[in-house]
């Protein structure tokens, strides 16, 4: 191959493996046991001639790194994931380097994962899945493990992008929840969806499903049941959920988050859990990922996963396809790739390499 592109991690699938090879490029995979690498372990894989990687949310990508790649001639940088909080894009700019993210296949999987914990919250499936491993059921109580009905409450959707919008009518439909959302967009096809959605209750008779927008975030954290929070994390999310704004939701909220970790201040989470048991949340990402804020593993009331919630095989292997295309297509100059929901061809496309 005439081209040097280099995985992070082994990915799954073979099809971005073969896309990059029939297009004359040679792929290295890096194989090493630890699971977070250091940049020093990426400038090395990236060594003195690289023409484009393929890295992970776990890693820096910051001056350092596209400098490194820069050097050895790269111009093509894409995460496997939708968020790129850990890339610094203005790096990648002064090196000139392209940068490409994989929103769209995951919008589904993610949005599913946020309904999966939302109803295993309300429904206390962890708590009860541990009890009857350990032998304590013995018999039907009327008062085992009861948890909320979802169904005629209010879900709150804090960030109603792709995934939040994805989530919301899940939500609405699955279960003919009312939909409260906060966005500084207006997600007209979200209205629209529900809007027709409560058209179609009242034809038969049922009651019809609500929707609003929220003026502001607080509004959501009053009114809701269940807020699911999907923002990207930047500096005005950092630490939107704390106590203050804990203080604000209803004692027996739920509360769920699949978007990043510090979007929560998770030690006022640990103390909010503690005082309020039953209040309950669901979490797939955490401050310091992969470690847990001291006491949360012990709470009873809340559920953790392992940032798994783009882990359908569909999606990670477009992921990792859409993440080859982003490199190859800038390495051969392609005019980008153009699947219908990929509004983000390249986060940077205007930059231009260094003179
Ligand atoms: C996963 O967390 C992603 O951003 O894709
Ligand atoms: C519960 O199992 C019931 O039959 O009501």
């Amino acid at each position: 191959g005439k081209y040097r592109v280099v995985s992070t991690k082994p990915m799954p699938g073979t099809r971005w493996i073969n896309l990059l090879i029939e297009q004359d490029c040679r792929v290295e995979i890096c194989t090493q046991k630890k699971t977070i690498l250091s940049v020093e372990d990426i400038i090395a894989l990236i060594g003195d001639k690289c023409d484009g990687v393929i890295g992970q949310l776990t890693e820096d990508w910051g001056d350092a790194l596209f400098s490194a790649l820069r050097r050895a001639g790269g111009t093509a940088f894409s995460n496997m994931a939708v968020g790129y909080n850990n890339v610094d894009v203005n790096a990648a700019n002064k090196y000139g380097v392209a940068v490409g993210n994989t929103p769209g296949v995951l919008t589904e999987t993610t949005a599913e994962l946020a309904a999966s914990l939302s109803l295993a919250a309300a429904r206390r499936i962890v708590e009860a899945d541990e009890f009857m491993r350990a032998g304590l059921y013995d018999g039907w109580l009327p008062n085992l493990y009861v948890g909320n009905l979802l169904k005629g409450q209010t879900v709150g959707v804090i960030g109603a992008g792709r995934i939040g919008s994805a989530y919301a009518r899940m939500m609405v439909e699955g279960f003919k929840m009312n939909l409260i959302y906060y966005d500084l967009y207006q997600s007209t096809r979200l209205e629209k969806f529900v809007t027709a959605y409560a058209e179609f209750l009242k034809s038969t008779g049922e009651k019809p499903v609500t929707w609003k927008r929220a003026a502001s975030m607080d509004e959501v954290l009053r009114e809701a049941d269940v807020i699911s929070l999907h923002p990207v994390l930047d500096k005005t999310t950092f630490h939107l959920i704390n106590k203050e704004t804990l203080s604000r939701m209803k004692k027996e909220a739920i509360l769920v988050n699949c978007s990043r970790g510090p979007v929560i201040d998770e030690v006022a989470l640990v103390e909010h859990l503690k005082e309020n048991p039953m209040f309950r949340v669901g979490l797939d990402v955490f401050e310091d990922e992969p470690y847990m804020k001291p006491g949360l593993a012990d709470m009873k009331n809340a559920i953790v996963v392992p940032h798994i919630a783009s882990a359908s095989k569909w999606t990670r292997e477009g992921m990792a396809t859409l993440a080859a295309l982003n490199v190859l297509g800038k390495i051969k100059g392609y005019p980008v790739w153009s699947d219908p929901n990929r509004v983000e061809p390249f986060l940077n496309e205007n930059v231009r390499p260094p003179a």
